[in-house]
């Protein structure tokens, strides 16, 4: 853990109240109304220094700690892509004080494009899995032997079960699957996305892979939902721009919301 790290968790301890945070709460495009629910401390990025800038539109840059479902969060309003700094590693130092807050959890959220028919726009996924597509890695230049990360069950297989009991329990339908990362950001073509889905990949997206291979190097276990905002590049005449996928993301965020406080429930 870096000393920044440890500075930045005493900081936010001193705003936000001692109690150890449980889990941590990545939000995507357009899904940042969750953050409203938390009752609790919103501290901007701005005052935490060395916190990514985190500026895309649709984002809000808080961290908030507070509770949801009863349950002590830690939700990361704005998030950093590689796409806008050219760092994949924007998100270490946020995961790094989630880890010295006290959780030992992070569950990512993001829009995505879908590749399945039987997975259209306003439906939701849970990630089984991943393949980064964009042949970068944020761990890239990390000194010690850790950053031989292991990512076999990445997406915590515990988590997941009970992530589906939630999604049941809420009668939400929830598909499971593949997610591929493209650094972004300009959207994929038809041809990328057609090879992608012969590979085995069911959705794509421009975040989450890099905050979970951190996540896992960090011993965090980690996560993610999807909310499908379009069916990917020629897989259908749907617009695909950022302004549709900011529109769009509510649709299955209202699902996405229904089973993470169902998750959160059953932390308690
Ligand atoms: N591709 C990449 N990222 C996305 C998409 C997409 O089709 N939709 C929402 N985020």
């Amino acid at each position: 853990m870096s000393k920044n790290a440890e500075a930045l968790a005493a900081q936010i301890k001193g705003a936000a109240g001692d109690a150890p945070v449980r889990l941590g709460l990545i939000l995507g495009s357009g899904l940042g109304h969750i953050a409203d629910e938390v009752d609790g401390v919103a501290i901007p990025y701005g005052d935490l220094p060395g916190f990514p800038h985190a500026g895309v539109s649709g984002h809000n840059p808080n961290l908030l700690i507070g509770d949801l479902e009863g349950v002590r969060v830690a939700v990361f309003g704005g998030r950093a892509h590689y796409y806008e700094s050219g760092r994949g590693d924007a998100m270490r130092l946020p995961l790094e004080v989630l880890r010295a807050l006290g959780a030992d959890m992070m569950i990512a959220t993001n829009a995505a494009g879908s590749m399945r028919d039987d997975m259209p726009t306003g439906s939701i996924m849970c990630l089984s899995d991943h393949i980064n597509f964009s042949g970068l890695n944020p761990l890239i230049g990390e000194p010690t032997d850790a950053r031989f990360v292991p990512m076999k069950d990445a997406y915590d297989p515990d988590i997941r079960k009970d992530l589906r009991a939630a999604a049941a329990a809420a009668k939400v339908e929830m598909a499971d699957g593949v997610y591929a990362w493209y650094s972004g950001p300009s959207f994929e073509t038809p041809a990328e996305i057609k090879a992608i889905k012969m590979l085995g990949a069911d959705a794509v997206g421009m975040s989450t892979v890099p905050e979970v291979i951190l996540a896992r190097f960090l011993g965090l276990k980690a996560a993610a939902i999807s909310t499908i905002t379009n069916m990917a590049a020629g897989m259908s005449d749907e617009a695909i721009s950022h302004e549709h996928t900011k529109a769009m993301a509510p649709v299955g965020a209202a699902k996405l919301e229904k089973v993470l406080r169902g998750y959160l429930c059953g932390l308690r």
